[in-house]
This record gives C-alpha cells, sequence and structure tokens, in this order.
C-alpha cells in the first residue's frame, strides 16, 4: 500500500520502519526538508518527500507532528491523496508543555481531533496517540497471543476506520472501535486508556470509565 507519513520524529519514524518492514511504499516528509531524512530512507527504504508531495497518490497518510504545527501543514496537502484516502491523527495537545493554548479546543469546546480535521480539511482517524513510540517496534504480537496490545480507533468514516484497523492489527496490536470524532475525548491524554498497554476488554473498559473533562495538567 503506498502510505505517507507527514511527521519524522518518534512516532513517525517508527511507523516508517514497521511499515516499510512490511513491505508497503513509504513516503516520509518533516518540516526542514527531503534532504535531512537521508539517514532514515538508507535504514528503511522509505522515499524522503517534500511535505507538500508526502500524499501524493497515498491510500493512507499519517500526520504525525506536535499539534501546534498543524496550521502550518501546507494548504491542499491531500488534494493528490488516492480516492477515499484514511488519514490518521496521532496527535496529542499539550497546553503547558508544547502547544501553547489552542482556543478551537478550550473555547469550543472540540476534540483535538474535530480541530485537527477542520484545520487540514480533510476527516481524520484517531489512533497511535496513546501508544508510546517505542511500543510501535516492540510490542507487536502476531494474532491471538496472550500478550497482544489493542489500541483504540476513533473515526467517523467507517470505510476509513476499517482500512485504519486493519493496517493496525497488520502491525501487530489489537483494535478497538472507540467511537466518533466528537467521542475522541475517551482517549484523549489524562484519560484511563492513554498510554494503556491493555487487551481489547481492559481498553474497552478504560474507554468506557473516561470522563469528557480535561485534566488540569492538559488544560490550557
Ligand atoms: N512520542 C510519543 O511516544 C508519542 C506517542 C503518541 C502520540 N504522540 C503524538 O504524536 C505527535 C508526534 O509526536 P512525536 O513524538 O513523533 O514528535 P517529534 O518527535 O517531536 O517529531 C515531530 C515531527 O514533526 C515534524 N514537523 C513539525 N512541523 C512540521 C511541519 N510544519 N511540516 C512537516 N513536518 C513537521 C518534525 O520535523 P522537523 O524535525 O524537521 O521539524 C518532526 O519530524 C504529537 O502530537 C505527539 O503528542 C507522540
Amino acid at each position: 500500500m503506498k502510505i505517507g507519513i507527514i511527521g519524522a520524529g518518534n512516532i513517525g519514524g517508527n511507523l516508517t520502519r514497521v511499515l516499510t518492514s512490511l513491505g508497503h511504499d513509504v513516503s516520509v516528509a518533516n518540516s526542514r526538508g527531503p534532504q535531512t531524512l537521508t539517514d532514515l530512507a538508507k535504514e528503511t527504504g522509505a522515499t524522503p518527500v517534500p511535505v507538500e508531495d508526502a500524499a501524493h497518490g497515498a491510500e493512507i497518510v499519517v500526520v504525525t507532528v506536535p499539534v501546534k504545527a498543524v496550521p502550518n501543514l501546507p494548504s491542499g496537502l491531500l488534494d493528490k491523496a488516492a480516492e477515499g484516502v484514511a488519514v490518521i491523527d496521532t496527535g496529542n495537545y499539550y497546553p503547558q508543555q508544547r502547544d501553547g493554548r489552542i482556543a478551537g479546543i478550550e473555547d469550543e469546546g472540540l476534540t483535538e481531533s474535530r480541530w485537527t480535521e477542520r484545520q487540514i480539511g480533510h476527516p481524520v482517524i484517531k489512533a497511535f496517540n496513546g501508544t508510546y513510540a517505542q511500543d510501535i517496534l516492540d510490542r507487536a504480537r502476531p494474532a491471538g497471543a496472550a500478550d497482544r496490545m489493542a489500541l483504540p480507533v476513533a473515526g467517523d468514516d467507517q470505510e476509513a476506520k476499517r482500512k485504519v484497523m486493519a493496517l493496525i492489527e497488520e502491525l501487530g496490536f489489537d483494535t478497538v472501535d472507540a467511537g466518533g470524532i466528537d467521542e475522541s475525548w475517551r482517549q484523549q491524554p489524562g484519560t484511563p486508556v492513554y498510554g494503556m498497554r491493555g487487551s481489547a476488554a481492559e481498553v474497552t473498559e478504560a474507554l468506557a470509565a473516561a470522563a469528557p473533562e480535561r485534566t488540569p495538567e492538559f488544560r490550557g
């Protein structure tokens, strides 16, 4: 599958590693340009590209940049993606440590991913946001393994969500449908499922136990 990854840090770098190892055709971009991604390209066989080109022809695009950088992404980012492209948003809003106060989230009460999809002009599927980057490499297990972790996946577009869940399962993780994007507060920072290494049953239980109010350390 042709996959575009926007952001080549902890999460983008490790997704590039595992997706190329499974034989996917990965294009990867960062803010400084493809010339700064030659080591990752050599290691993985991924194609480093300018961010404007990252989604070209892609069936899945991963947006994995700090939330504060989302408004800096080029307009028309997804214009040349494949029809029906699924866009994964891995973002977490850290107002105090990193992102600053974002009015749409604080004042309008948008979930982080609803805010992000308005910025990029395309629906998103929220996934990997509560997964430690290193776990993407270290915690993959075959289907049915007793210690296989499950990841929550939220999104409004059922077909895109199905595609993303299938990809995550191919990477070595179970998935739990966490509902739509307006409900994705259930997996935001500070919730029981955030950072959890659990089974599908444990993730389901943690999603149900979440409260919609942001905890003080995640308020801007
Ligand atoms: N780290 C984790 O374990 C983890 C786990 C789950 C979710 N997350 C969330 O996932 C997102 C990414 O986290 P991360 O830890 O991977 O971040 P990171 O290591 O800081 O990497 C961020 C990447 O985004 C790129 N970037 C920034 N602005 C950009 C722009 N305008 N255009 C294109 N690329 C841009 C950076 O490129 P340059 O280096 O060239 O600036 C860098 O490659 C965050 O929202 C984070 O909260 C992180």
